[in-house]
């Protein structure tokens, strides 16, 4: 199937000269999200990734982590922007193109030795995902992937990520 053809492209948004990826139109689609679903599941148990659970990032990152965790047989575990989670959190703060924000996971979400695949809709600069690894790791888990539909390789977000197997569906 032709992901690409599922995911549009919105000129000037969220500021002028950004060209937006939007999923809104691949959710949308029935077969597109059952196909995006099941071809990462299958790319995951071509590299062998076998994980424990699945962390996900606010918000896009929920939308694909958890229906692969279940297709999986792992958890789901987000990872929420700051001042979300009711329990106690660890946080990581990670830059923005403007300033700075923080993430968060429950502190007794992961325990040492758990593994883990780390699952967003698109990379871009690596900011996001690399904060999420650096909050993982505080856990004592063992990263063992990433997952992402889109890479915009332009960008050269994996090489701020740490040495392990990145997926991505989909690269502009
Ligand atoms: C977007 C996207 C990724 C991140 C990628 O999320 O869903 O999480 O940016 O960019 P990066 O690789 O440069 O960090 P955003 O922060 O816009 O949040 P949202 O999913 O809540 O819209
Ligand atoms: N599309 C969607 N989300 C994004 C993009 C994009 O092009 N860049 C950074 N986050």
């Amino acid at each position: 199937m032709d992901l690409k053809s599922l995911i549009r492209d919105i000129p000037d948004f969220p500021r002028p000269g950004i060209l937006f990826r939007d999923i809104t139109t691949l959710l949308r689609d029935p077969d597109g999200l059952r196909y995006t679903i099941d071809f990462l599941a299958q790319k995951c148990i071509e590299l062998e990734i076998q994980a424990d659970c699945i962390v996900g990032m606010e918000s896009r990152g929920f939308i694909f982590g958890a229906p692969l965790a279940y297709k999986l047989g792992s958890g789901f575990i987000p990872v929420r922007k700051r001042g979300k989670l009711p329990a106690a959190v660890h946080s990581i703060d990670y830059e923005l193109e403007y300033g700075t924000d923080s993430l968060e996971v429950h502190q007794d979400a992961l325990s040492p030795g758990r593994k883990v695949l780390i699952v967003d809709d698109l990379l871009a600069t690596g900011g996001t995902a690399s904060a999420t690894a650096k909050l993982v790791q505080k856990t004592g888990c063992e990263l063992v992937g990433f997952g992402f539909i889109i890479e915009l390789g332009d960008l050269q977000g994996r090489k701020y990520l740490p040495d392990i197997p990145i997926i991505s569906l989909v690269e502009y």
